[in-house]
C-alpha cells in the first residue's frame, strides 16, 4: 500500500501548480493525475456539477488503487470536499481553499485581496473562512473569469492575459491591498507576470506548498509513505490528449503518459 499512487485531480491544468509541490515535497510517490478539461472552467459551474465530478474522480482513483486523493482545485473543495470525507471515510483526502489566515497574518496594511473563481469567492465555505479569519482585517474579493480558459491554452505571457489581469489586480492595489491571495491553482502559474506587474513589497501567498505538507502529516500518521523509487507520472484528460500533451512540457518539468479520460 505504501508505494500505491496518490491521485490528484483539478478542472484543468491549474493542479499541476500543486502537483509540481508535491513532487518537490515527496520525490518517492508515484504521482496519477486527472485534468477535467472537457469541464473546465468549474469556476462558473453549479456546486452540483462539481459533485458530481468529485465523485467520478474518486471512484476512478479508487479503482487505480490509490492510497490518497488530492484534490488540487479550490473550486472543486469548496463546492466537493464535505461530501468525499464521508463516503470515504478512511481514506486520506487533501483539499485546498484561499489562504486567508496567513494573508491575514502577513497584511501590513490591513488589506488583502483574494483572487478566485466566482464558485470559490460565492460559497459558504468561503464567507466560513472569512468569518474564522479575517475579522481584522478588511478583504476584497475578485472573480477572475477568462484567466482560465487561457492558462488551458498554454498562455502566460500574451497581450491578452496581461491586460485581463491587469484589470483585475489594479483595483485590488488601488485600494490599498498588500497581501494577494491566488485562491485558484491556475493562478501561480501567472506569478512571473504578476511579479513585472506589481510593486516588490506586495505579498503574493498560495496554497500548493500547504497542500504538500498537509498530505504528508496524513500519509505520514497511516505509515503510507511510499519508500520509492516513484514511478512515473501519469495524467489523464477528459478533453483532447494531443492539447494536454502539448501544454504539458509549459507547466510540468518532468515527462508522463497522457492518456484519455472518458468519465
Ligand atoms: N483550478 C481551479 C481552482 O483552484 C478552478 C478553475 C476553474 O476551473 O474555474 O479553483
Amino acid at each position: 500500500m505504501r508505494e500505491a499512487p496518490i491521485g490528484v485531480f483539478d478542472s484543468g491544468v491549474g493542479g499541476l501548480s500543486v502537483l509540481a509541490e508535491i513532487q518537490h515535497l515527496l520525490p518517492n510517490e508515484t504521482l496519477m493525475y486527472v485534468a477535467d478539461c472537457g469541464n473546465v472552467p468549474y469556476g462558473e459551474k453549479t456546486p452540483a456539477f462539481i459533485q458530481q465530478r468529485c465523485s467520478v474522480m474518486a471512484d476512478f482513483f479508487q479503482q487505480q488503487g490509490a492510497k490518497a486523493l488530492v484534490l488540487a482545485c479550490n473550486t472543486a473543495t469548496v463546492a466537493g470536499v464535505a461530501d468525499l470525507r464521508r463516503d470515504y471515510r478512511d481514506w486520506p483526502i487533501v483539499g485546498m481553499e484561499p489562504a486567508v489566515k496567513p494573508a491575514a497574518a502577513a497584511t501590513r496594511s490591513g488589506v488583502v485581496g483574494v483572487l478566485a473563481t466566482t464558485g470559490t469567492l460565492q460559497s459558504a465555505k468561503f464567507a466560513a473562512l472569512l468569518d474564522r479569519f479575517a475579522t481584522d482585517v478588511k478583504v476584497i474579493t475578485q472573480p477572475c473569469p477568462g484567466l482560465v480558459e487561457l492558462i488551458e491554452n498554454g498562455d502566460l505571457h500574451s497581450a491578452e492575459l496581461r491586460q485581463l489581469l491587469a484589470g483585475y489586480v489594479e483595483p485590488l492595489l488601488a485600494a490599498g491591498a498588500d497581501t494577494l491571495i491566488l485562491g485558484c491553482t491556475h493562478y501561480p502559474f501567472l506569478k512571473p507576470m504578476l511579479r513585472q506587474m506589481i510593486p516588490a513589497d506586495i505579498s503574493l501567498i498560495d496554497t500548493g506548498a500547504a497542500v504538500a505538507r498537509q498530505l504528508q502529516r496524513l500519509l505520514a500518521e497511516r505509515e503510507l509513505l511510499a519508500a520509492g523509487p516513484a514511478r512515473e507520472a501519469q495524467f489523464w484528460t477528459s478533453a483532447d490528449p494531443l492539447h494536454f500533451r502539448n501544454i504539458l512540457p509549459i507547466l510540468w518539468n518532468t515527462s508522463g503518459v497522457v492518456r484519455s479520460f472518458n468519465r
